[in-house]
């Protein structure tokens, strides 16, 4: 995909109900879509179906979870007046297309699905041995194509779901994309062009697909386009068959790949609510400023005069993203010279994470005692995209024989 901003490329996100979000969180991921949203037309979702298909047993949490997790995407600045905001199970879409997919997905291509293995082992107290489980990548595809989104912004973890959401597109494509009685369709759109043009078409038509002349398939789209009398879905046969294609109905998505966020967790490992070294954004001041005053150091300043260095404390990555050059350079010969110790060196920062926060805690509380006003902010997002989510299937029911009308 281009990266031009361009607000009629349709970008689709989603997320599994965790609950309460963090800083990885926010400079992993909704940074990036409060910034897309003003680029782009953005679909953001909770994957509630996806939390059942590791915990079936416990669905106890997801509601309460979906909630507050959208309301800490408002208060990180995703703005409902600029991108749609929903959840899964409220388009009801989404399972119909997950249905009809799972009728033409080859079982060994969700087989090969890296996180299907390696999440079964890892996550062995978990039942993950379930038709859900396997086919969490198509109905992950489901999500995707049934908005017909071009760019789905994802880490590194969720690419192969992408690539195989492409596979799975490519394959819709190629098996309906021509339709129930397409040729004859195509012939008969031909029989209403010009003798001349007729000839020309058919012309163009073999020199492409013989000798795959790209310059045959211009002429060809050209003298399509240029007819008169000819339907818009007509034009679109007669495209389709000068290159033999058929036409596209689910286009194959971008994965816009976000750089995984520079900030660790207060371990210095990744930030992740089950290493409990998160800082939560609606972590109240108190929190913060202890959560950052006893995070781990350079191991090696044992006591205030040893010297440190920088690039072995976590700490340091926390200045490389919320401190000014000026700050980082006094972190630096403070730290490698013993001039600072780590009290002093972290001050400035739980600052600059305070003053961070504010903002979006002050938005988190005003939506916390509104709880309305999230749910009307959800139901309008359903409801937006279930608009296009139907439009999809109507097409999808009608190439499969399913229309009924
Ligand atoms: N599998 C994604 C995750 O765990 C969540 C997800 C579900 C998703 N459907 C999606 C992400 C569609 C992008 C597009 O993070
Ligand atoms: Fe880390 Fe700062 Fe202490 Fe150096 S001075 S070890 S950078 S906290």
């Amino acid at each position: 995909m281009s990266t031009a901003p361009d607000p009629q490329t349709r970008i689709l996100s989603g997320m599994r109900p965790t609950g309460r979000l963090h800083l990885g969180h926010y400079h992993g991921v909704l940074k990036n879509w409060a910034e897309l949203q003003y680029n782009y037309e953005c679909f953001f979702f909770v994957a509630d179906w996806h939390a059942l298909t590791t915990d079936y047993e416990d669905p106890a949490g997801i509601e309460q979870n979906s909630i507050e997790m959208v309301i800490d995407w408002l208060a990180a600045g995703v703005n409902p007046g600029s991108a749609t905001m929903f959840i899964q199970s409220q388009v009801e879409e989404h399972a119909e297309l997950h249905l009809l997919l799972s009728m033409m997905t080859p079982l060994s291509w969700l087989e090969r699905v890296p996180s299907f293995k390696d999440q079964q082992e890892k996550l062995r107290e978990k039942d993950l041995a379930t038709y859900g489980f396997l086919g969490y990548p198509l109905l992950q595809s489901a999500d995707i194509l049934i908005y017909r989104a071009a760019g789905v912004p994802v880490g590194e973890d969720q690419v192969a779901h992408v690539e195989i959401t492409r596979e799975i597109a490519r394959r819709f494509n190629h098996i309906y994309g021509k339709g129930v009685g397409f040729e004859e369709k195509a012939e008969a759109a031909i029989a209403k062009m010009g003798k001349k043009d007729k000839k020309l078409y058919m012309q163009q038509r073999k020199r492409f697909l013989e000798q795959g002349e790209a310059d045959a398939l211009e002429i060809g789209r050209a003298l399509v386009d240029s007819q008169q009398n000819i339907s818009v879905g007509d034009k679109e046969r007669l495209i389709g068959y000068l290159e033999d294609s058929g036409k596209i109905i689910l286009p194959e998505p971008q994965a816009l790949l976000t750089k995984a966020s520079k900030m660790p967790g207060l371990d210095g490992q990744k930030m992740s609510k089950s290493y409990g070294n998160t800082i939560m954004l609606r972590d109240d001041a108190d929190t913060v400023n202890k959560k950052l005053l006893t995070m781990q150091t350079d191991p090696a300043r044992v006591r205030r005069d040893d010297p440190g260095d920088p690039e072995k404390c976590p700490v340091w990555d926390f200045h490389k993203i919320y401190s000014n050059e000026e700050t980082q350079d006094w972190v630096e010969q403070g730290c490698k010279s013993a001039g600072i110790g780590c009290v002093d060196c972290k001050k400035p920062l739980v600052e600059a994470v305070l003053a961070d926060l504010e903002p979006m805690q002050k938005r988190a509380a005003e939506f916390e005692q509104n709880p309305d006003a999230v749910r009307a902010i959800i139901n309008e997002g359903n409801e937006a995209a279930s608009e296009v989510a139907r439009d999809t299937m109507d097409e999808v029911r009608k190439v499969m024989g399913l229309a009924y009308s």
